[in-house]
């Protein structure tokens, strides 16, 4: 099985990034052929400074060696590195309906934030349709907001598909229901544009801050209490096992729990759950041209995979004459 997803290097990395995409592309590396990278295309239509996007990048490619990413077992590169996928994304934007992306929900929620509409934020759901069709993706695992994204590529691909044969592999999006929406400290989704965000490599001291802001009910401390309702909980069992979960299910209701100490305990299994991907990260930046030098050995890798595709598609649509 061929599994493909991207992360935009803009800004720090949140638990919700972690659990809802970043865990289970480090875990197919076990089982499947992994293709990973960083889509700093799709970052330009949110960052315009130069240093801050390159800064970004390289951020990003150790965030993700540093939490396991193996750039042996793995195809993992950065977007720009394969320039043919916009050459690709020309191409099938003669096959994307106007309709198509006027329903996409995430470029009309930008707008209504007062992000000024332009043609960069219109075509993004092309560009990252050519992301997953030019490396024949299967399996693309991304957060609930993206899903739409990943139906938008399917069925542009069924499009040229009818078109010209089976060329593109149709890709599935993979949501693991369990971590869909990661919530954020107020209870909304996850999000850095939200501000609710509990970061993955926050020093301790910033770390304690984040996690003692999560928003609780004020509930007295003897009472009981459900811990479904909770924010803290339901950041809590995302590093629980089945019985650890339960155990502390059971002390939610059994009352004479406060918030405070549950609190605490979640920032000391953040601090730790992360404490050796932390070290490693620090490792890994202080030598940028070593990441430097893993890109760029993986972006040769991508364009191999790439370029037949793009071969056929050429050949098809007349470019290759
Ligand atoms: P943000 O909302 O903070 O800007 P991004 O849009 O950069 O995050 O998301 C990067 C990846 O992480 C995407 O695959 C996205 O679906 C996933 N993701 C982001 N926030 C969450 C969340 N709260 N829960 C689950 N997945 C998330
Ligand atoms: N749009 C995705 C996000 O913001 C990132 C992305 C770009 C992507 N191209 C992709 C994800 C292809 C999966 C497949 O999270």
């Amino acid at each position: 099985m061929r599994v493909l997803s991207g992360i935009q290097p803009s800004g720090s990395l949140h638990l919700g990034n972690y659990f809802g995409m970043m865990s289970k592309m480090i875990a197919h590396q076990e089982e499947a052929e992994l293709f990973c990278f960083i889509a700093n295309y799709h970052a330009q239509t949110s960052v315009s400074d130069g240093k801050q996007l390159a800064k970004g990048t390289l951020e990003a490619a150790a965030n993700f060696l540093a939490l396991g990413m193996d750039p042996e077992k793995s195809t993992f590169w950065v977007q720009s590195d394969v320039p043919e996928v916009q050459e690709l994304a020309w191409i099938l934007s003669n096959f994307t309906p106007m309709g198509l992306l006027e329903r996409c929900h995430s470029y009309k929620d930008k707008i209504v934030k007062g992000i000024a509409a332009n043609h960069g934020l219109f075509a993004y759901p092309v560009l990252m349709t050519a992301d997953i069709l030019l490396f024949q993706s299967e399996t693309v695992p991304v957060g609930k907001d993206q899903k739409q994204h990943v139906e938008v590529a399917r069925d542009i691909a069924i499009k040229f598909n009818n078109e010209y044969g089976e060329i593109f592999t149709l890709p599935q999006p993979e949501i693991d229901d369990d971590v869909a929406t990661v919530p954020g400290l107020d209870g909304q989704k996850m999000s850095k544009s939200y501000g609710n965000t509990i970061d993955l490599f926050a020093e301790d001291k910033a770390l304690r801050k984040q996690i003692m802001r999560i928003v609780t009910a004020p509930i007295p401390v003897e009472d009981p209490k459900d811990p479904d309702a909770c924010n803290v909980y339901k950041i809590f069992r995302l590093f629980l096992d089945k019985e650890q979960d339960q155990a502390l299910r059971q002390r939610y209701q059994a009352g004479n729990l406060g918030f405070g100490d549950v609190k605490q305990e979640l920032f000391e299994t953040v601090r730790d759950y992360f404490a050796p991907q932390t070290e490693y990260r620090k490792e890994l930046l202080a030598n940028p041209d070593g990441i430097r030098e893993i890109l760029a050995k993986g972006a040769d890798k991508a364009r191999y995979t790439a370029s037949k595709t793009l071969r056929k598609v050429r050949k098809k649509t007349g470019l290759i004459y």
